[in-house]
């Protein structure tokens, strides 16, 4: 192993940096790029820190939820997912906007013990439930400061060697990962000492099933007619698409992905962790053993009405929300006031983006909307500048086969 990286994380900033730009033997512009976007605030953020990474943010209009207008502050790198959201939120306004609902917002967490022993342990964890709780809610002064604190304790038997107890927190306004794990570590001690137990590990489970979202929202299918389909034909169609992502996991995945566009590009931009959402969402998808769709579609009269239930585990306060700049910004753009309110305004982005996903794929076919925005990457990917974008757009839409190879050659013309 080169030595060179060892104790990397020890070195300063400048240091880190020269090693990286020597041992790439990156250029002055190169290294440029890397220096202007170091920020201060992130280089506290994260270990062996190099630059910010910056991608693209943009808004979500014509969002409704619960009879109030929302701006949606989007991060993404895919061309079409904020003009598709929009759209999508567009048809649920015509229709009464999005319903939301907050089922539940609690955390949980699990102390796993290897033990067969699982009426001992049940029956001790229901003798000592208080106890429990307060060597829980003791582990960190400030937990009852910030959050509601632990609720209850249950006991899962996982196999003949396993068994799961499973900790639940009212985190509050924080997403409360750190929280809940400071909780867990002391439950688990106590465990060990109580009664002597092998402890496997102590942490939170992504498998947010404590705190739901249920969204729904409808659209008079004549908003749905195209050209050569009627709204009720294409109203038809959704639901069929709807259906096939109940079936079918090859079609659940994408229908899901679709959802998660939209989802992920808000959470980040609120400061919150899109791994822990993604992994609770796909989960609860699969949660009764077969992974399916997470919204459903129906006909109802002359309305298409969509509903979904799904994990929104994030926070208003805490973690990185406080740390990094654009969040607070963000949340006042979207006008939230907290975390109940943020879970159903992201969830309710999510049904929006997979209306118009599947919309778009059972009329004219995912490319066709697509097809303005890929062509504008695909031309500043091969060095188009903003300027020459009129120029060489147009064009393009003209072309059989819009490549690489095709953007050089009109940019070569046009720079003759
Ligand atoms: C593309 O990023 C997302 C879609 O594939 C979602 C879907 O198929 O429902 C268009």
């Amino acid at each position: 192993m080169n030595q060179q990286w060892d104790h990397f994380y020890k070195k300063t900033y400048q240091e880190r940096l020269q090693l990286i730009v020597a041992n790439a033997k990156l250029d002055a512009a190169q290294f440029q790029k890397l220096q202007a976007g170091a920020s201060g605030v992130s280089t506290n953020l994260i270990e062996n820190y190099l630059t910010d990474y910056a991608l693209p943010e943009g808004i979500v209009t014509n969002l409704v939820v619960n009879d109030q207008p929302y701006l949606v502050p989007m991060v993404t790198e895919e061309p079409s997912v904020i003009a598709a959201a929009s759209n999508g939120s567009k048809l649920l306004a015509d229709g009464k906007g999005v319903s939301a609902a907050v089922l539940d917002r609690l955390v949980t967490g699990q102390v796993v013990i290897k033990t067969s022993q699982f009426e001992k342990v049940n029956r001790f964890i229901q003798q000592h439930q208080a106890e429990a709780i307060e060597v829980a809610n003791k582990s960190h002064q400030r937990i009852l400061q910030y959050s509601r604190g632990a609720r209850e304790l249950a006991v899962r038997q996982l196999d003949s060697s396993f068994v799961s107890v499973d900790l639940t927190v009212d985190t509050g306004e924080a997403m409360g990962a750190n929280l809940i794990n400071t909780m867990l570590e002391a439950v688990a001690n106590w465990l060990r000492e109580q009664l002597h137990v092998e402890i496997t590990m102590a942490i939170l489970s992504n498998f947010a099933d404590g705190s739901l979202v249920r969204v729904s929202g409808c659209v008079n299918s004549d908003k749905l007619a195209t050209q050569t389909m009627t709204g009720r034909q294409v109203a038809q169609r959704i639901v069929d698409a709807s259906r096939v992502a109940q079936i079918d996991i090859h079609r659940a995945a994408t229908h899901n992905k679709g959802i998660m566009n939209g989802i992920d590009a808000a959470v980040i931009a609120l400061g919150n962790d899109s791994r822990a959402v993604e992994s609770a969402v796909h989960s609860f998808a699969a949660r009764d053993g077969s992974y399916r769709g997470v919204s459903q579609w129906r006909i109802d009269h002359d309305q298409l009405v969509g509903e979904m239930t799904v994990p929104m585990p994030i926070g208003f306060l805490g973690g990185a929300t406080k740390v990094l700049p654009l969040v607070s910004v963000n949340q006042a753009i979207m006008g939230v006031k907290n975390v109940h309110e943020e879970m159903m305004v992201i969830a309710a982005v999510g049904l929006a983006q997979n209306l118009a996903a599947l919309k778009a794929l059972v009329t004219d076919g995912i490319q066709r909307g697509h097809m303005n925005l890929q062509l504008k990457s695909l031309a500043m990917a091969n060095g188009t500048t903003e300027a020459e974008l009129p120029k060489i757009l147009p064009q393009l839409r003209q072309l059989k086969q819009p490549d690489s190879l095709a953007v050089k050659r009109l940019l070569n013309q046009l720079r003759k």
